[in-house]
């Protein structure tokens, strides 16, 4: 997979979206530290654990660096950035229920958009899987030559296998 690069200065506005999920009663916003519990285990339950330790990560910073989109008490996604490596977006799911609704553009432009406010100039799209949903919600492109980046070859055992 490869990474994308997204300029932070040109991002789309956020307005429009966070107003068309309201209609739904879906409001994004970030997680409190008490919803921390909740929020990794929705992201271990549906995208595996390595997910939710990156989610975790989000939860050691203030402002959580982490934005939910929520029906009252219920998930319906969830995208991170400054995870995994500082600049880096994601992880960001959607519940497959949710999909299609324009959950995962409002959710990364959340977090674009905090991305910009805290200074940064362009934000790195880490091992992107569906590039068409990321160029077509943020205008990223993909980076040359960054496949595998910074995760490890897949070839290679994971580090618990190795210690085991
Ligand atoms: C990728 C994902 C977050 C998209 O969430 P979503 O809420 O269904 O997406 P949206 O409804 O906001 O779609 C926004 C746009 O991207 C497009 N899009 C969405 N998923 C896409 C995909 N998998 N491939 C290509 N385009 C996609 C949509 O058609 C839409 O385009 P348009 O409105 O300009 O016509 C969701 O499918 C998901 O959780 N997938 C599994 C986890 C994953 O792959 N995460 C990314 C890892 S890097």
């Amino acid at each position: 997979m490869t990474d994308m690069l997204v300029k932070l200065y040109a991002l789309p506005p956020l307005a429009p979206l966070a107003a068309l999920l309201a209609r739904d009663s879906v409001v994004m916003r970030r997680p409190l530290a008490c919803e921390k519990h909740l929020v990794t285990a929705w992201f271990g339950g549906l995208f595996g654990v390595g997910w939710a330790s990156e989610c975790e990560t989000a939860f050691s910073r203030l402002p959580v660096a982490c934005f939910i989109a929520a029906q009252e008490a219920r998930i319906a996604g969830v995208a991170c950035y400054d995870c995994t490596c500082r600049n880096f977006f994601g992880p960001i799911g959607v519940a497959p229920t949710w999909r299609g609704r324009q959950i995962g553009r409002g959710l990364l432009l959340a977090c674009l958009h905090a991305m910009a406010a805290e200074g940064y100039a362009y934000a790195i799209i880490g091992g992107a899987g569906p590039l068409a949903f990321f160029s077509r919600s943020a205008g990223a492109v993909a980076i040359e030559g960054s496949t595998p980046g910074i995760y490890p070859d897949r070839a290679t055992p994971p580090l618990t296998e190795k210690l085991a």
